[in-house]
């Protein structure tokens, strides 16, 4: 049954607040007291078994004996009374159930906050919650919180998984001059979650900036797709806390443990467009001034300061925020040659040097704004003898005031210039005494820029553009699993290898010393000798690999050795034969892999190879699918890249195979979901061509 449309959670017509109380200290109270403080337009109706009024509204004692229909109707009572609630919710036909109470499925309750969801979803309900402290949303002045009664409202809109930083976050925007458009605390998530909620926010006029605090996803590949779309429209910023990597330790594969869901998460936000900050103040700088800053018309950046040292650390910081710095010398020249002392720099950063009074501050200032060519500013500035305070204050303003670019301000003094930097912040003005703060914000905005005017075309991936025969790697998995097996022997690797059409080392299984020698000779010296056993996963630990053999004699050797050392070491492993492979030539040792991520879906990831791939963790993932151009960027990512570029006169390697076998390893899992983890490691490139010399493939329980 399709649900009600979302705009009735943030555009109610009326509210019931169950579990309205006449004590003050009660939630049900304080629910009531928000949405009259804040004027909602709309009724509202406070129920309560004992009747009476409330804050001047008369109580009803049962939902059911309200004559409207009800849009929304807010839970705030013992958890063991909720169901029967609810189905008289679902009878009074609510659209949208906020459901405060805790009890439920954070404490272990999962089955009756599902009998919940099941029961609302029938009758035409969704539910927000339960174990939340409600909703703001400003667009009808409803303060439907048990939050700060006073809300400040304007153009930010926060999602919060975590009920008690979200009411301290509440508290938070009103110090620091934040508006807010809405506020919804998403709590157990049972029904309503993230993605829902950035349907309507994406489209909603009042929202400028998103903001998330995210504790874990649920439908990760929902969600990826909503924020993909919803970055290109309006800034979104996350604050995820929980970087265990419990979940990785208990994967069988590399790309599962290295697969911390931190990393995972860091990237498919990446990937999508999302910012992610470090802190709540971080992220609140952030909504602050994309919120507030106009878009910029390039990536032309200059930075103006008095003081060469901190010029230095505001270019360093840019280098890390990605904002880019205008480099035209000859423009900068003619733009700044005016307000520049001889012994200054005209190259950016301008440095109008130390004897810098605030006139020199306008002048330069206000010929960056005008000059087109130039699309953003960093002004910085140490305080001096020279610079009166109080004339600075006067001209940040007007130049603030002016500007139709964004403009950002770092100054550092003592405490009249702290005074002075307190005050324009209080008044919008975006000042900081920290030289990264100001460009992190800067940053922020060019990462916005990118993703709003990068081209990304999402096509279907077809498996046989890929030269992939998914029918026969379907039987090969169906045959496995026939075994009831959930691995891949390395012949039956081997073969699905084969079938997506990557190159792996010449191969063939012997089942004597005749036919070891014989696939040898055919193959070429030197070898390699590797027993075949599905008892046998760990090879080299009982034996059962012999490398780099280059006569008859020492394969004839080699074999007899194996199966002693198996037999010895593994008396009842079944040994299905002795795999003769080619000793693979030297090039540089990568790793690929795709996984089946419980939260995000389908997963890749690329990185340096061999054994230090774990102490190395040198890896980048991606949610897939993803076009090929960001598979790309994911290689590029790595610190691998620059040996794929070749040092020290070594040659170019084949980028763009790689990129195909991440694809190609992408494109089956998502088309074959009883494959949970493909692994190769190391996949050796060459200048023309790659060989996957170990394959490790794993296969859902
Ligand atoms: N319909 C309407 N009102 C009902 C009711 C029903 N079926 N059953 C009880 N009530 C009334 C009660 O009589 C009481 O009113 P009163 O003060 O006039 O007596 C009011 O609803 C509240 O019930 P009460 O039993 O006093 O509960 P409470 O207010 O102490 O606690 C919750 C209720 C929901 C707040 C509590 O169970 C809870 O879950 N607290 C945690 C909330 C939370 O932290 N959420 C997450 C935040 S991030």
């Amino acid at each position: 049954m399709k649900g009600p449309d979302i705009k009735y959670l943030f555009e109610p017509r009326n509210v019931a607040v169950i579990g309205a109380s006449v004590k003050k200290n009660k939630i049900g109270h304080k629910i009531v007291r928000n949405l009259l403080f804040n004027k909602f337009p709309g009724k509202v109706f406070p129920i309560n078994p004992k009747g009476g009024k409330i804050l001047g509204l008369d109580v009803e004692k049962s939902i059911l004996d309200i004559k409207d229909p009800v849009d929304m109707a807010c839970i705030a009572i013992p958890e063991k009374f909720v169901f029967d609630t609810v189905k008289q919710c679902a009878q009074k036909k609510v659209k949208f159930l906020v459901i405060i109470t805790s009890g439920f499925s954070e404490i272990g309750n999962i089955k009756e906050e599902k009998q919940l969801v099941q029961y609302a979803k029938k009758n035409g309900m969704r539910i927000l919650g339960p174990n939340i402290f409600g909703i703001y949303s400003s667009k009808v002045s409803m303060n439907a919180t048990f939050g700060q009664k006073d809300i400040l409202s304007g153009n930010v809109a926060i999602i919060t998984q975590s009920g008690a930083l979200g009411i301290a976050m509440m508290g938070k925007t009103k110090t620091e001059n934040i508006g807010l458009s809405a506020m919804v605390s998403v709590g157990n998530k049972s029904d309503i979650d993230e993605s829902d909620l950035l349907k309507y926010l994406v489209e909603n006029k009042e929202t400028k900036v998103i903001m998330m605090y995210v504790e874990g996803v649920k439908h990760g590949e929902r969600l990826v797709g909503i924020l993909k779309k919803a970055t290109k429209k309006k800034p979104i910023i996350v604050i995820k806390s929980g970087r265990s990597k419990r979940g990785a330790m208990a994967a069988a594969s590399h790309t599962g443990s290295l697969a911390g869901a931190d990393e995972i998460f860091s990237d498919i936000m990446k990937q999508c467009g999302v910012m992610r900050a470090e802190s709540v103040e971080e992220a609140f700088d952030w909504c602050k001034y994309l919120a507030n800053s106009p878009m910029p018309k390039g990536k032309n950046t200059v930075i103006v300061t008095n003081g060469g040292g901190m010029g230095v650390m505001a270019a360093d910081a840019c280098e890390k925020f990605g904002v880019s710095l205008y480099d035209d010398t000859e423009t900068l020249k003619k733009i700044f040659s005016d307000s520049v002392p001889s012994f200054g720099s005209v190259k950016n950063p301008v440095d109008i040097t130390g004897q810098a009074r605030v006139g020199d501050y306008e002048k330069s200032l206000f010929s960056a704004i005008k000059n087109k060519n130039i699309h953003s500013i960093i002004c910085l500035g140490c305080e001096t003898a020279v610079l009166d305070v109080k004339n600075l204050k006067k001209v940040i303003k007007e130049v603030y005031a002016e500007c139709k670019k964004p403009i950002v301000f770092s100054f550092l003094g003592g405490t009249k210039l702290e005074h002075v930097i307190t005050h324009l912040r209080e008044k919008g003005t975006p000042i900081y005494s920290n030289v990264y703060e100001a460009v992190s914000c800067l940053g922020a905005m060019y990462n916005h820029f990118d993703t709003k005017y990068s081209i990304f075309h999402e096509k279907k991936i077809n498996p046989a553009d890929y030269s992939i025969d998914m029918k026969k790697i379907k039987s090969i998995i169906s045959d496995v699993k026939k075994e009831h097996r959930n691995f891949l022997l390395s012949d039956e690797a081997q073969e699905l290898m084969s079938a997506a059409d990557i190159t792996f080392p010449k191969t063939y299984i012997a089942s004597s010393i005749e036919e070891a020698v014989a696939s040898a000779e055919e193959i070429g010296f030197p070898v390699v000798l590797k027993v075949v056993s599905k008892d046998i996963i760990h090879k080299s630990d009982v034996g059962g690999v012999k490398l780099n053999l280059s006569s008859v004699e020492e394969v004839i050797d080699a074999y007899q050795a194996i199966i002693h050392n198996c037999r010895h070491n593994k008396p009842n492993a079944n040994i299905k034969g002795i795999e003769v492979t080619e000793m693979v030539k030297k090039g540089t040792e990568t790793i690929i892999g795709a996984r089946r991520d419980a939260s995000f879906g389908p997963i890749v990831m690329f990185g340096l190879g061999g054994i230090y791939v774990e102490v190395m963790k040198d890896v980048s993932f991606r949610g897939f699918p993803l076009p090929k151009k960001e598979v790309k960027n994911m290689v590029k990512e790595t610190k691998t890249y620059p040996l794929l570029l070749g040092v020290r006169g070594e040659k170019k390697k084949d980028i763009n195979k790689i990129v195909d076998t991440i694809m190609k390893l992408g494109i089956i899992i998502k088309n074959c979901r009883y494959i949970s983890d493909i692994e190769i490691n190391p996949l050796v490139v060459y200048e023309k061509g790659i060989k996957a010399v170990d394959i490790r493939i794993l296969l859902t329980n």
